[in-house]
């Protein structure tokens, strides 16, 4: 495979086949993964791979606290508000990805299901969590932190696999450390579900869109 089928065929899947990951294919994916640039070679990310019943037993908690009401207490800062030409953006994914699937504007209850898959890692097997030690600066170490990231959903592609980068995986950090038993220490960054995209649902072969060149890059 080369780097533009990677680059074009990945896409974050929101529909996973339950076919456990072999973890020969997990490690494999963060042995290129690794090569990734960091800030002075620091290399800040300390992976913890979520599967089988870790990843079961930490959806359950997830949406067991999402249903209490529980306000997202994430490690790093989350924004509240983007300026006005983001937000656009925003809603015009959710729009896009509702109507995909089927899901009507006023059907609140599918919208809530939604989410809460969110929590269940929309069905995969197994979460790669991003983490660093909490001493770190944590925006300049997230840079870091998005450079693995990305190279680790493009080797997934490589391996035949579907990944989502997932802010839910990271709403009750708290929770993720007691039952992936992580010190206090370090925090979480994001998560990344990995596994077998589904091979019709809608939530799965969405693809988003994206501006054209000429309105995100200039020559000075
Ligand atoms: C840091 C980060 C967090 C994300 N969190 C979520 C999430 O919680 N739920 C979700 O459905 N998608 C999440 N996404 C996926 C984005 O919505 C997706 O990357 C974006 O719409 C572009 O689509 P694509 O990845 O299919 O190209 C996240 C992406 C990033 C980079």
């Amino acid at each position: 495979m080369n780097l533009n089928d990677a680059v074009l065929s990945r896409r974050s899947v929101r529909a996973f086949l339950p076919d456990p990951v072999p973890r020969e294919k997990i490690s494999k994916i963060v042995e290129l993964a690794r090569w990734a640039p960091s800030w002075g070679n620091i290399q800040p990310w300390e992976i913890v791979v979520a599967d089988g019943e870790k990843a079961k037993l930490l959806a359950e908690a997830f949406v067991a606290e999402s249903k209490k009401g529980a306000i997202p207490r994430p490690d790093i800062t989350m924004p509240v508000d983007y300026p006005a030409i983001h937000k656009e953006r925003y809603v015009s994914l959710g729009r896009a990805l509702f109507t995909e699937m089927g899901i009507a504007r006023e059907d609140k209850q599918a919208r809530i299901e939604h989410y809460l898959n969110m929590y269940r890692f929309f069905g995969a097997p197994a979460v790669i969590y991003l983490t660093i030690d909490g001493g770190l600066n944590e925006p300049y170490a997230c840079l870091d932190m998005g450079s693995i990231g990305t190279t680790i959903c493009y080797a997934a592609v490589q391996e035949g696999l579907g990944t989502i980068y997932l802010a839910a995986s990271m709403h009750y950090p708290d929770i993720a450390r007691k039952i992936l038993h992580m010190p206090e220490t370090k925090k979480v960054v994001i998560g990344i579900a990995i596994g077998t995209p589904h091979p019709e649902a809608p939530a799965s072969l969405f693809r988003s869109q994206r501006e054209p060149v000429g309105k995100i890059m200039r020559f000075a």
